[in-house]
């Protein structure tokens, strides 16, 4: 059972797709910017696909959106502890200089909607597809570049992703972000090994 299974439907989010949708809107403008005007070029350029689940009794409805990219996890420059923990159900004869990755780019759940299990559906069936028998290409991790604040890293935290990073310190040195600027985004992941 759940909403998403029971009563929507997935289609790619291109321009053909929003020419049928009602206005999405998750709560974050540049998300929602994103999804409205820059998913359909985005694709185009192979640089990350989109897609929505919209309500099967009323197609115009836009029930949540994500994009996901090929990426890597690169272990090269991660501290010893982080690598430890990264890799810890890795053989160690099998240990490489970075891991195959998926990026979740964007993701929104419907203001709507939000607050009734929805994302965390959402997160279930991201996880289910890209361990699909049918899939072409091997993905480790699951990963994302969080929003910094503790709704979003609460949400991530909820559906088994870990910070990459135990301290803001070591992901700014990581990621070469001086002191007196914001850092926006938490990196996290999530190990598909075990789903
Ligand atoms: C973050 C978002 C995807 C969550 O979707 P959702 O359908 O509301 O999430 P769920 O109902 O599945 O909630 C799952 C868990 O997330 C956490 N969570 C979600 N919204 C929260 C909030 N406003 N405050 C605190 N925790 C929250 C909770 O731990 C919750 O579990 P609980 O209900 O058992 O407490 C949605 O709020 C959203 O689209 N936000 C705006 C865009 C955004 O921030 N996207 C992430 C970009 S990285």
């Amino acid at each position: 059972m759940g909403f998403l299974r029971d009563k929507c439907l997935i289609f790619p989010l291109n321009n053909e797709t929003l020419k049928h949708c009602r206005p999405f809107s998750c709560g974050d403008n540049d998300l929602d910017d994103f999804f409205s005007r820059d998913a359909n070029n985005y694709a185009r350029q192979l640089l990350g696909k989109s897609y929505c689940f919209r309500l099967e009794d009323d197609m115009s409805e836009v029930i949540c959106a994500f994009t996901l990219s090929n990426s890597s996890i690169d272990a090269r420059n991660l501290p010893n502890s982080r690598r430890k923990k990264l890799t810890e159900n890795i053989p160690h004869e099998k240990s490489l200089s970075s891991y195959p990755a998926t990026l979740i780019g964007r993701l929104g759940v419907s203001r709507e909607y939000g607050g009734r299990g929805i994302g965390t559906e959402l997160m279930e069936f991201i996880k289910q597809w890209l361990l699909e028998p049918g899939a072409k290409a091997a993905c480790r991790y699951l990963t994302v570049d969080a929003y910094n604040n503790i709704q979003t890293l609460k949400f991530y935290e909820t559906n088994g992703f870990k910070l990459l990073f135990s301290s803001e310190q070591q992901e700014r040195e990581y990621i070469g972000l001086s002191p007196e600027r914001e850092l926006k985004t938490r990196l996290m992941y999530f190990d598909l090994i075990f789903y």
